[in-house]
C-alpha cells in the first residue's frame, strides 16, 4: 500500500509537526559522533521550510524512561541541525505545554523549532493519547520522517495521527521503496547475510527470508547455534541451547525450499573476548572444549564472498564476529569488502553492520544504508510498522 507523502498534501503556510529520529550516537560528553540521521532528515525539512511551513520537530534521544535526563536533552542536536541548515533552530525546554504553544504561536512561517526529547514524557512509549493530542494541537499536518522509529507505536509516531492527517517524509518514502522492492521484487540471485550474537533476535527475519532469498549466509555468534544443530561441539562458544531445535527447523525449511544456507567452515577461536590468549583458526569440527568461536575463518570468508560475488541483490544485517575487537574483525571487514565490490544492489541495516561498513571506510560503496536498525529488521520480517500504517493512503 502506497502512503501519501509531503508532496501529496498542501504544506504551504501550514504548521507541520514532523517526527524525526535524531537518536544519534554520542560520546561521553554528549557530543554527536555520527550525524547521519540528522543529514537524512534534511531533504524533508528543507522542502517544508522552502514552502514556508512552520516546522515543529519532535524526536527522542536514548531511553530516559519518562523522566528528565539532563544528558539526553536535544540542545546539541539542535545546534548541529542549525549548522547543517544554515538557519536558526529554536529549541524548547519541554515537549508540550503552554511555553511550547507560545513559542510555536509566535514563530514565523519558514522557521523551525525542535521540541525537547519526547521520551521525557512518561506517556510517549505507552502511546498515550493525551500526549499525542497535545503534540497534535501544535500543528495542522503530521509528517513522519523518523524511519528508525517507525516500528514503535508511540504517541509521537502513531497516536498523533489520530488527530492530524499524517503523511510520510522523503526519508520514510525512500526506505519503504527500497525495502519493499527488495522483499517483493528482488533481482536474483538474492543473498541475505545475517549475523549478530543471537539467533533469537533474528528468527523472524530468517523465517521470512527463507521464502524470499536464494542464499542465506549466517555469521556471528548465532552461527554457533546452527553449527550445534548440525552436531558440532562448540566448546565455550555462545550457543542458545533452547534454540538448537529451531535452528534445525529453519535449516530444514531452507532445504525444502531449495534455499542455499551457508554456515561457517572454519572459525577464529580464543580463550575469551577480553583475554583471548592464543588466537587460532580451526575447522568447525575441531573446536577444543575450552575455546570459543569469535569470528569466521578464512575458508568461510572465501565461501561467503563467492556467494556475494554472484549476487544481484544483497541484504546484510549483523556482523560476522566480535568486530569491535580488531583481533576478531577480519571476517566482518572482508565480508564488507565483498559486499562493497559486488555489483549487486546492496542494502545494509542494523547499527552494528552499519558501524562495521563505516569502520572499513566502505559506506560510499553501499547502495542503501538504512537509517533504521530495528525498523528495517521488522520490515524484513514482514511485520507492519505502526508508524507507517497510521499514515494516509494514496
Ligand atoms: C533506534 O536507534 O533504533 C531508534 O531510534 C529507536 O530507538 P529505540 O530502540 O530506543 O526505540
Amino acid at each position: 500500500m502506497q502512503k501519501k507523502t509531503v508532496r501529496d498534501i498542501e504544506v504551504k503556510n501550514k504548521k507541520v509537526l514532523m517526527r524525526i529520529d535524531f537518536n544519534v550516537p554520542r560520546d561521553k560528553e554528549g557530543n554527536i559522533t555520527d550525524d547521519t540521521r540528522i543529514k537524512a532528515a534534511l531533504p524533508t525539512i528543507k522542502y517544508l521550510l522552502d514552502n514556508k511551513a512552520k516546522v515543529i520537530l519532535v524526536s527522542h534521544l536514548g531511553r530516559p524512561k519518562g523522566q528528565i535526563d539532563e544528558a539526553l536533552r536535544l540542545d546539541k542536536v539542535a545546534q548541529r541541525l542549525s549548522e547543517l541548515l544554515g538557519q536558526k533552530v529554536i529549541k524548547t525546554d519541554t515537549t508540550v505545554g503552554p511555553e511550547v504553544e507560545k513559542i510555536v504561536e509566535e514563530m514565523n512561517f519558514g522557521e523551525i523549532v525542535l521540541l525537547e526529547n519526547v521520551r521525557f514524557n512518561s506517556g510517549e512509549t505507552k502511546n498515550d493519547l493525551e500526549l499525542a493530542k497535545a503534540l497534535a494541537s501544535l500543528a495542522e499536518i503530521y509528517v513522519n520522517d523518523a524511519f528508525g522509529t517507525t516500528h514503535r507505536a508511540h504517541s509521537s509516531t502513531a497516536g498523533v495521527a489520530n488527530f492530524l492527517p499524517g503523511v510520510a517524509g522523503f526519508l520514510v518514502e525512500k526506505e519503504l521503496q527500497v525495502l519493499g522492492r527488495i522483499l517483493n521484487n528482488p533481482a536474483r540471485p538474492f543473498v541475505a547475510i545475517i549475523g549478530g550474537a543471537k539467533v533469537s533476535d533474528k528468527i523472524g527475519v530468517i523465517e521470512n527470508l527463507i521464502s524470499k532469498a536464494d542464499t542465506i549466509i549466517i555469521g556471528g555468534g548465532m552461527a554457533n547455534t546452527f553449527l550445534k544443530a548440525q552436531g558440532y561441539e562448540m566448546g565455550k562458544s555462545l550457543v542458545e541451547e533452547e534454540k538448537v531445535d529451531l535452528a534445525k527447523d529453519l535449516m530444514e525449511k531452507a532445504a525444502q525450499r531449495g534455499v542455499e544456507f551457508l554456515l561457517p567452515l572454519d572459525l577464529v577461536i580464543a580463550d575469551g573476548i577480553d583475554n583471548p590468549g592464543k588466537i587460532e583458526i580451526v575447522e568447525v569440527s575441531k573446536l577444543p572444549t575450552d575455546k570459543m568461536a569469535l569470528d569466521i575463518g578464512p575458508e568461510t570468508i572465501k565461501l561467503y564472498n563467492q556467494g556475494i560475488k554472484d549476487a544481484k541483490t544483497i541484504v546484510w544485517n549483523g556482523p560476522m564476529g566480535v568486530f569491535e575487537k580488531d583481533e576478531f574483525a577480519t571476517g566482518t571487514i572482508q565480508i564488507a569488502q565483498g559486499v562493497a565490490k559486488s555489483e549487486a544492489y546492496s542494502l545494509v541495516g542494523g547499527g552494528d553492520s552499519v558501524a562495521a561498513i563505516k569502520k572499513a571506510g566502505l559506506d560510499k560503496e553501499i547502495d542503501h544504508i538504512s537509517t533504521g536498525g530495528g525498523a528495517s529488521l521488522e520490515f524484513l520480517e514482514g511485520k507492519e510498522l505502526p508508524g507507517v500504517s497510521v499514515l494516509l493512503e494514496k
